[in-house]
């Protein structure tokens, strides 16, 4: 099998339980919205990392399904609430859950799915359900630290890169880097590589959110799935602002801190003038060579991790394709 097809592989079998593990019942508002957002799809991109990492480290991954169900358990938890905290209207091409029902049915229902993620680890013998549940602790709560982080940086106006690099470390990298410690905890992997793979995951998940930051502005609209511009409309520090705002003009700079400082009903003209200093001021460059930059690190980690040959070119080729992505 190539590379993709194992992954689609992994995803196909990680959907099949996903279907099988997670039933309508009653009351019908409480998990409609549940299946409705979880049937949405998306990438699937930490569960497959489970997945992968648990059959990397000689495990079986049916051993891992509901550990990997745990963790898009959450992450979905996390969407249905960040969508609400981001005022977001579209999720994966479809309207948000806060929007199609109302903001308490979001907030429930996310509650509902927290919950949820934590009762799929209780397939797990004593002393596995110990250490899955404390790294699943720590991750969760860091991820709240983050996405706090988020919302205090969008009415500041001197956030620093590292402090933004921190905020998307716990609100997005911590959870991707535990989906597959997770992994090598099913398979029983020695302490040393579990830590190795953690920090392979950190480094591709901080990737992974400044490609996030990167396609909420010059995201293709009709592939996207989510609101071109929402952390613009939002003003969300990212790091294309960031780093506009240290190479642009003073000119471009005064007007990006004033675009910043309000929040329009109609936000087309703000979105797009900020894209353009975005573009102007090589922002994007900067972004994009970021990125690279934590791809490399990312897989620089690998190297200190005894696998096979195979196995990292699975992990670099899964690595890659995060950064090629356009959803
Ligand atoms: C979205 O995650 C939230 C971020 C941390 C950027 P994904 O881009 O993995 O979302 P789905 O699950 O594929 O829709
Ligand atoms: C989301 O960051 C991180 C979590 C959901 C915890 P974003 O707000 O950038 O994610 P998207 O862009 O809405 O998917
Ligand atoms: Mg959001
Ligand atoms: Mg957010
Ligand atoms: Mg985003």
């Amino acid at each position: 099998m190539s590379e993709t097809q194992f992954i689609d592989a992994y995803r196909d079998g990680f959907v099949a339980h996903l279907k099988a593990r997670t039933l309508m019942k009653d009351p019908q508002n409480l998990y409609a919205p549940i299946q409705y957002i979880l049937g949405l799809g998306g990438k699937r991109l930490r569960p497959i990392l489970t997945l992968m990492t648990t059959e990397l480290f000689g495990g079986k991954a049916e051993d891992a399904m509901d550990a990997a169900l745990a963790v898009e358990m959450f992450h979905n938890f996390s969407l249905v609430h960040d969508d609400i905290m981001d005022d977001a209207p579209l999720r994966r091409g479809k309207v948000t859950v806060h929007e199609k029902w109302d903001m308490n049915t979001g907030i429930l229902s996310g509650d509902a799915m927290l919950i949820l993620s934590y009762q799929f680890f209780e397939s797990y013998p004593a002393e596995m359900y110990k250490e899955l549940t404390s790294l699943f602790s720590k991750t969760a709560i860091e991820v709240c630290e983050g996405q706090q982080y988020d919302v205090d940086f969008e009415t500041r106006d001197d956030v620093a890169i590292p402090e933004y690099l921190k905020m998307i470390e716990y609100k997005t990298s911590v959870l991707v880097a535990a989906a597959m410690k997770i992994g090598a905890i099913v398979a029983a992997a020695p302490k040393k590589e579990a830590e190795a793979i953690y920090e392979f995951g950190r480094n591709l998940g901080i990737a992974f959110q400044l490609q996030d930051d990167y396609l909420d502005a010059f995201g293709d609209p009709e592939t996207f799935g989510k609101q071109v511009g929402g952390d613009i409309r939002e003003n969300k520090k990212t790091f294309l602002y960031l780093k506009a705002l240290e190479k642009a003009t003073k000119q471009d700079r005064e007007s990006l801190l004033h675009l910043y400082s309000i929040k329009p009903e109609d936000s087309t003209a703000k979105v797009e003038a900020v894209k353009a200093i975005f573009m102007e001021s090589d922002a994007v460059g900067e972004t994009k060579e970021a990125i690279s930059a934590f791809t490399q690190k990312a897989f620089d980690e690998l190297e200190k991790i005894d696998l096979r040959k195979e196995s990292k070119a699975l992990l670099k080729k899964f690595g890659e394709g995060l950064m090629q992505r356009t959803v």
